[in-house]
Protein backbone atom coordinates (compact mmCIF):
# COMPACT_ATOMS: atom_id res chain seq x y z
CA UNK A 1 0.00 0.00 0.00
CA UNK A 2 0.65 3.82 -0.86
CA UNK A 3 0.47 6.15 1.76
CA UNK A 4 -2.01 9.31 0.59
CA UNK A 5 1.29 11.13 -0.01
CA UNK A 6 2.76 8.87 -2.26
CA UNK A 7 -0.77 7.32 -3.95
CA UNK A 8 -1.17 10.44 -6.76
CA UNK A 9 2.30 10.43 -7.62
CA UNK A 10 2.44 6.78 -8.24
CA UNK A 11 0.18 6.70 -10.90
CA UNK A 12 2.45 8.77 -12.81
CA UNK A 13 5.22 6.79 -12.11
CA UNK A 14 3.96 3.18 -13.33
CA UNK A 15 3.19 4.95 -16.51
CA UNK A 16 5.58 4.14 -18.99
CA UNK A 17 7.78 7.16 -20.34
CA UNK A 18 9.93 8.94 -22.57
CA UNK A 19 12.15 11.56 -21.74
CA UNK A 20 13.72 13.30 -24.61
CA UNK A 21 15.44 16.39 -23.08
CA UNK A 22 17.57 15.71 -19.39
CA UNK A 23 20.81 17.02 -18.84
CA UNK A 24 23.13 15.10 -17.06
CA UNK A 25 24.95 18.21 -15.25
CA UNK A 26 21.71 19.06 -13.68
CA UNK A 27 20.83 14.91 -12.60
CA UNK A 28 23.74 14.43 -9.92
CA UNK A 29 22.04 13.01 -6.35
CA UNK A 30 22.44 15.35 -3.65
CA UNK A 31 23.80 12.25 -1.75
CA UNK A 32 26.25 11.66 -4.97
CA UNK A 33 27.79 15.04 -4.58
CA UNK A 34 28.13 15.05 -0.92
CA UNK A 35 30.54 11.99 -0.92
CA UNK A 36 32.57 13.43 -4.08
CA UNK A 37 32.93 16.66 -1.72
CA UNK A 38 34.34 14.50 1.11
CA UNK A 39 36.14 11.90 -1.07
CA UNK A 40 37.63 15.03 -3.28
CA UNK A 41 37.83 18.00 -0.83
CA UNK A 42 35.66 19.65 -3.10
CA UNK A 43 35.31 23.15 -1.58
CA UNK A 44 31.53 23.60 -0.75
CA UNK A 45 29.39 23.50 2.43
CA UNK A 46 29.87 19.53 3.32
CA UNK A 47 25.84 19.83 4.99
CA UNK A 48 23.30 18.46 2.99
CA UNK A 49 21.14 21.92 3.37
CA UNK A 50 24.12 24.24 2.65
CA UNK A 51 25.27 22.50 -0.58
CA UNK A 52 21.42 22.08 -2.12
CA UNK A 53 21.25 25.84 -1.91
CA UNK A 54 24.42 25.74 -3.88
CA UNK A 55 23.10 23.54 -6.48
CA UNK A 56 19.30 22.96 -6.41
CA UNK A 57 16.74 26.40 -6.82
CA UNK A 58 15.63 26.66 -3.45
CA UNK A 59 11.76 28.16 -2.79
CA UNK A 60 13.28 31.13 -1.87
CA UNK A 61 15.56 31.48 -4.48
CA UNK A 62 15.07 34.25 -7.16
CA UNK A 63 13.16 32.65 -10.12
CA UNK A 64 15.37 33.94 -13.23
CA UNK A 65 17.35 32.00 -15.36
CA UNK A 66 20.82 33.66 -14.07
CA UNK A 67 20.04 31.87 -10.67
CA UNK A 68 19.27 28.63 -12.49
CA UNK A 69 22.34 28.45 -14.95
CA UNK A 70 24.56 29.55 -11.34
CA UNK A 71 24.12 26.48 -10.04
CA UNK A 72 25.58 24.73 -12.87
CA UNK A 73 29.02 26.63 -11.98
CA UNK A 74 29.39 24.85 -8.96
CA UNK A 75 28.17 21.44 -10.13
CA UNK A 76 31.48 21.92 -12.05
CA UNK A 77 33.42 21.97 -9.78
CA UNK A 78 32.48 17.89 -8.91
CA UNK A 79 33.38 16.60 -12.09
CA UNK A 80 36.86 15.45 -10.22
CA UNK A 81 37.70 11.94 -11.44
CA UNK A 82 36.93 9.71 -14.76
CA UNK A 83 35.04 7.26 -11.57
CA UNK A 84 33.16 10.27 -10.54
CA UNK A 85 32.10 11.03 -14.33
CA UNK A 86 31.23 7.19 -14.37
CA UNK A 87 29.28 7.40 -11.59
CA UNK A 88 26.93 10.38 -12.08
CA UNK A 89 26.55 8.84 -15.47
CA UNK A 90 25.24 5.39 -14.03
CA UNK A 91 23.34 6.85 -11.49
CA UNK A 92 21.03 9.22 -13.80
CA UNK A 93 20.56 6.22 -16.07
CA UNK A 94 19.36 4.33 -13.14
CA UNK A 95 17.11 7.10 -11.92
CA UNK A 96 15.25 7.16 -15.06
CA UNK A 97 14.74 3.20 -15.08
CA UNK A 98 13.34 3.19 -11.56
CA UNK A 99 11.10 5.94 -12.37
CA UNK A 100 10.12 3.96 -15.20
CA UNK A 101 11.46 5.97 -18.61
CA UNK A 102 11.48 3.31 -21.28
CA UNK A 103 13.74 5.20 -23.06
CA UNK A 104 15.85 8.14 -22.19
CA UNK A 105 17.80 11.00 -24.27
CA UNK A 106 20.51 11.87 -21.60
CA UNK A 107 22.11 14.80 -23.18
CA UNK A 108 25.54 16.09 -21.18
CA UNK A 109 27.66 19.25 -22.03
CA UNK A 110 31.92 17.75 -22.56
CA UNK A 111 33.22 21.12 -22.26
CA UNK A 112 31.60 21.33 -18.53
CA UNK A 113 32.84 17.70 -17.37
CA UNK A 114 36.36 18.44 -18.33
CA UNK A 115 36.78 21.75 -17.44
CA UNK A 116 37.60 21.48 -13.67
CA UNK A 117 40.85 19.15 -14.01
CA UNK A 118 41.71 19.27 -18.02
CA UNK A 119 40.24 15.81 -19.16
CA UNK A 120 40.60 16.11 -22.54
CA UNK A 121 36.68 16.38 -24.63
CA UNK A 122 37.26 12.84 -26.37
CA UNK A 123 38.42 11.26 -22.60
CA UNK A 124 35.03 12.53 -20.71
CA UNK A 125 32.88 11.30 -23.88
CA UNK A 126 34.44 8.13 -23.47
CA UNK A 127 33.64 8.11 -20.13
CA UNK A 128 30.21 9.23 -20.46
CA UNK A 129 29.45 6.88 -23.21
CA UNK A 130 30.68 3.47 -21.64
CA UNK A 131 29.13 4.42 -18.35
CA UNK A 132 25.79 4.76 -19.98
CA UNK A 133 25.60 1.62 -22.16
CA UNK A 134 26.24 -0.38 -18.87
CA UNK A 135 24.03 1.33 -17.26
CA UNK A 136 21.44 0.97 -19.75
CA UNK A 137 22.13 -2.95 -20.43
CA UNK A 138 22.66 -3.20 -16.39
CA UNK A 139 18.77 -0.94 -15.60
CA UNK A 140 16.83 -2.41 -18.17
CA UNK A 141 16.69 0.83 -20.15
CA UNK A 142 17.13 2.24 -23.75
CA UNK A 143 19.46 5.44 -23.81
CA UNK A 144 20.45 7.88 -26.62
CA UNK A 145 23.04 10.47 -25.90
CA UNK A 146 23.43 13.57 -26.79
CA UNK A 147 26.37 16.15 -27.14
CA UNK A 148 25.46 19.75 -25.60
CA UNK A 149 27.53 22.90 -26.40
CA UNK A 150 26.72 26.07 -24.44
CA UNK A 151 26.11 29.53 -26.62
CA UNK A 152 27.91 31.57 -24.11
CA UNK A 153 30.86 29.56 -24.60
CA UNK A 154 33.58 29.47 -27.21
CA UNK A 155 32.62 28.34 -30.96
CA UNK A 156 35.58 26.59 -31.56
CA UNK A 157 35.31 23.77 -28.67
CA UNK A 158 31.84 23.61 -29.73
CA UNK A 159 33.23 22.51 -32.90
CA UNK A 160 35.77 20.34 -31.62
CA UNK A 161 32.80 18.93 -29.14
CA UNK A 162 30.61 18.43 -32.86
CA UNK A 163 33.59 16.27 -34.89
CA UNK A 164 34.05 13.61 -31.57
CA UNK A 165 30.15 13.59 -31.44
CA UNK A 166 30.28 12.59 -35.44
CA UNK A 167 32.95 9.97 -34.46
CA UNK A 168 30.58 8.34 -31.42
CA UNK A 169 27.28 8.02 -33.88
CA UNK A 170 28.28 4.25 -33.90
CA UNK A 171 28.73 4.27 -29.73
CA UNK A 172 24.93 5.93 -29.40
CA UNK A 173 25.45 9.62 -29.71
CA UNK A 174 22.64 10.38 -31.83
CA UNK A 175 22.25 14.39 -31.31
CA UNK A 176 23.84 17.99 -30.83
CA UNK A 177 22.28 20.65 -28.80
CA UNK A 178 22.93 24.17 -28.64
CA UNK A 179 21.95 25.32 -24.51
CA UNK A 180 23.42 27.94 -22.21
CA UNK A 181 22.64 31.47 -21.81
CA UNK A 182 19.80 32.14 -24.70
CA UNK A 183 19.29 35.60 -23.48
CA UNK A 184 22.42 37.20 -23.83
CA UNK A 185 24.41 35.03 -26.63
CA UNK A 186 23.50 34.60 -30.37
CA UNK A 187 23.66 31.11 -31.99
CA UNK A 188 24.99 32.86 -35.11
CA UNK A 189 28.40 31.87 -34.49
CA UNK A 190 27.10 28.37 -34.68
CA UNK A 191 25.76 27.70 -37.81
CA UNK A 192 28.47 26.13 -39.87
CA UNK A 193 29.33 23.44 -37.52
CA UNK A 194 25.25 22.77 -37.23
CA UNK A 195 25.32 22.41 -40.96
CA UNK A 196 28.58 19.81 -40.44
CA UNK A 197 27.03 18.13 -38.00
CA UNK A 198 23.97 18.05 -39.48
CA UNK A 199 25.66 16.34 -42.51
CA UNK A 200 27.56 13.93 -40.32
CA UNK A 201 24.16 12.48 -39.71
CA UNK A 202 23.58 13.87 -35.76
CA UNK A 203 20.46 15.01 -35.45
CA UNK A 204 19.71 17.94 -34.16
CA UNK A 205 18.10 19.75 -30.95
CA UNK A 206 18.24 23.55 -30.11
CA UNK A 207 17.30 25.34 -26.70
CA UNK A 208 15.32 28.10 -28.13
CA UNK A 209 12.46 30.34 -27.09
CA UNK A 210 12.97 29.41 -23.42
CA UNK A 211 15.09 32.78 -22.20
CA UNK A 212 14.89 34.52 -25.76
CA UNK A 213 12.15 35.57 -27.82
CA UNK A 214 9.86 32.86 -30.83
CA UNK A 215 12.05 34.35 -33.41
CA UNK A 216 14.61 32.32 -31.84
CA UNK A 217 12.65 28.84 -32.75
CA UNK A 218 12.04 29.95 -35.99
CA UNK A 219 16.08 30.72 -36.48
CA UNK A 220 16.87 27.43 -34.74
CA UNK A 221 14.56 25.50 -37.25
CA UNK A 222 15.79 27.10 -40.26
CA UNK A 223 19.14 28.33 -39.70
CA UNK A 224 20.53 25.22 -37.06
CA UNK A 225 18.28 22.50 -38.66
CA UNK A 226 16.40 21.60 -35.24
CA UNK A 227 13.89 19.12 -36.05
CA UNK A 228 13.42 19.62 -31.89
CA UNK A 229 13.33 22.60 -29.91
CA UNK A 230 14.31 22.40 -26.08
CA UNK A 231 11.84 24.47 -24.28
CA UNK A 232 10.60 26.78 -27.13
CA UNK A 233 7.39 27.67 -24.95
CA UNK A 234 8.20 31.49 -26.49
CA UNK A 235 6.85 30.33 -29.68
CA UNK A 236 3.70 31.20 -28.56
CA UNK A 237 4.07 35.08 -29.21
CA UNK A 238 4.43 34.56 -32.64
CA UNK A 239 1.52 33.03 -34.83
CA UNK A 240 3.88 32.54 -38.16
CA UNK A 241 6.85 31.02 -36.14
CA UNK A 242 4.03 28.42 -34.52
CA UNK A 243 2.49 27.93 -38.31
CA UNK A 244 6.57 26.71 -39.18
CA UNK A 245 6.71 24.37 -36.34
CA UNK A 246 3.36 23.03 -37.08
CA UNK A 247 4.69 22.41 -40.96
CA UNK A 248 7.66 21.37 -40.29
CA UNK A 249 6.36 18.92 -37.84
CA UNK A 250 9.14 19.99 -35.12
CA UNK A 251 8.76 18.71 -31.55
CA UNK A 252 8.55 20.58 -28.17
CA UNK A 253 10.38 19.15 -25.61
CA UNK A 254 8.76 21.28 -23.15
CA UNK A 255 9.94 21.12 -19.15
CA UNK A 256 7.21 23.23 -17.08
CA UNK A 257 8.87 23.24 -13.49
CA UNK A 258 12.11 24.61 -15.13
CA UNK A 259 10.21 26.84 -16.92
CA UNK A 260 9.23 28.20 -13.73
CA UNK A 261 11.66 28.02 -11.94
CA UNK A 262 14.17 30.00 -14.65
CA UNK A 263 11.26 32.70 -14.57
CA UNK A 264 9.87 32.02 -18.16
CA UNK A 265 6.23 32.12 -16.74
CA UNK A 266 5.43 34.08 -13.97
CA UNK A 267 3.37 31.77 -12.91
CA UNK A 268 2.97 27.90 -13.20
CA UNK A 269 -0.67 27.73 -13.59
CA UNK A 270 -0.32 30.39 -16.72
CA UNK A 271 2.87 27.80 -18.84
CA UNK A 272 1.41 27.53 -22.32
CA UNK A 273 1.52 24.30 -22.67
CA UNK A 274 -2.12 23.29 -22.82
CA UNK A 275 -2.58 26.12 -25.61
CA UNK A 276 0.42 24.85 -27.38
CA UNK A 277 -1.49 21.59 -27.66
CA UNK A 278 -4.41 22.83 -28.42
CA UNK A 279 -2.48 24.85 -31.53
CA UNK A 280 -1.47 21.32 -32.83
CA UNK A 281 2.17 21.60 -31.66
CA UNK A 282 4.11 18.35 -31.02
CA UNK A 283 4.20 18.90 -27.43
CA UNK A 284 6.22 16.28 -24.81
CA UNK A 285 6.90 16.51 -21.31
CA UNK A 286 10.51 16.64 -19.81
CA UNK A 287 12.67 17.63 -16.73
CA UNK A 288 15.50 19.08 -17.68
CA UNK A 289 17.13 18.92 -15.14
CA UNK A 290 16.09 17.14 -12.28
CA UNK A 291 18.22 17.06 -9.63
CA UNK A 292 18.96 20.91 -10.10
CA UNK A 293 14.67 21.22 -9.74
CA UNK A 294 14.29 18.78 -7.34
CA UNK A 295 11.74 17.04 -9.63
CA UNK A 296 11.12 13.39 -11.54
CA UNK A 297 9.76 12.58 -14.42
CA UNK A 298 6.64 11.32 -12.90
CA UNK A 299 6.07 14.96 -10.66
CA UNK A 300 6.05 16.66 -14.42
CA UNK A 301 3.59 14.58 -15.63
CA UNK A 302 1.49 14.98 -12.18
CA UNK A 303 2.32 18.96 -12.61
CA UNK A 304 0.95 19.08 -15.97
CA UNK A 305 -2.14 17.03 -15.48
CA UNK A 306 -3.39 18.15 -12.38
CA UNK A 307 -2.25 21.80 -12.10
CA UNK A 308 -2.07 23.02 -15.90
CA UNK A 309 -5.56 20.35 -16.05
CA UNK A 310 -4.56 18.25 -19.52
CA UNK A 311 -6.07 14.89 -19.52
CA UNK A 312 -4.49 11.63 -19.23
CA UNK A 313 -4.96 10.69 -22.73
CA UNK A 314 -3.35 13.86 -23.34
CA UNK A 315 -0.50 12.66 -21.82
CA UNK A 316 -0.60 9.08 -23.07
CA UNK A 317 -0.24 10.32 -26.38
CA UNK A 318 2.81 12.80 -25.61
CA UNK A 319 4.32 9.99 -24.43
CA UNK A 320 3.76 8.15 -27.77
CA UNK A 321 4.83 10.86 -29.42
CA UNK A 322 8.15 11.63 -27.87
CA UNK A 323 8.79 8.27 -28.71
CA UNK A 324 8.06 8.92 -32.63
CA UNK A 325 10.19 12.20 -32.01
CA UNK A 326 13.01 10.45 -30.60
CA UNK A 327 16.47 10.34 -32.25
CA UNK A 328 16.81 7.07 -33.10
CA UNK A 329 16.62 5.01 -36.63
CA UNK A 330 13.69 3.83 -38.03
CA UNK A 331 13.60 -0.38 -36.31
CA UNK A 332 14.37 0.95 -32.99
CA UNK A 333 11.68 3.75 -33.53
CA UNK A 334 8.93 1.55 -34.36
CA UNK A 335 10.05 -1.33 -31.72
CA UNK A 336 9.99 1.63 -28.83
CA UNK A 337 6.34 2.92 -30.41
CA UNK A 338 4.53 -0.21 -30.29
CA UNK A 339 5.68 -1.67 -27.10
CA UNK A 340 4.12 1.50 -25.50
CA UNK A 341 1.20 1.44 -27.38
CA UNK A 342 0.22 -2.11 -26.07
CA UNK A 343 1.21 -0.78 -22.49
CA UNK A 344 -0.43 2.39 -22.32
CA UNK A 345 -3.70 0.52 -23.47
CA UNK A 346 -3.76 -1.74 -20.51
N1 LIG B 1 18.50 26.19 -20.86
C1 LIG B 1 19.74 26.42 -21.31
N2 LIG B 1 20.78 25.75 -20.86
C2 LIG B 1 20.59 24.82 -19.92
C3 LIG B 1 19.33 24.55 -19.42
C4 LIG B 1 18.23 25.26 -19.92
O1 LIG B 1 17.06 25.08 -19.53
N3 LIG B 1 19.46 23.57 -18.48
C5 LIG B 1 20.78 23.26 -18.46
N4 LIG B 1 21.47 24.02 -19.33
ZN1 LIG C 1 17.79 22.07 -21.13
Amino acid sequence: MFSDETAPLNKYVVLPKVELHRHLEGSLRLATMLDIARQHGVTVPVSLLNLSGLVQVQDQDPLTFSNFLDKFKTLRLFYKSPDVIHRVTAEAVEDAAKDNVRYLELRFTPVALSRAEGFPLHDVMDWVIASAREAAKKYKIKVGLIASVNRHESPELAEQVAWLAAGQMKNGLVGLDLAGNEAEFKSEPFYGLFKEARQAGLRITIHAGEWGPAQNVREAIENLGAERIGHGVRVMEDESVVSLARERGVAFEVCVTSNFQSGVVKTFESHPLPRMLENGLKVTVNTDDPSVSRITLAHEYQQVCERLNVPMDALKRSVLLAAESAFLGEPAKQELSASLKTELKR
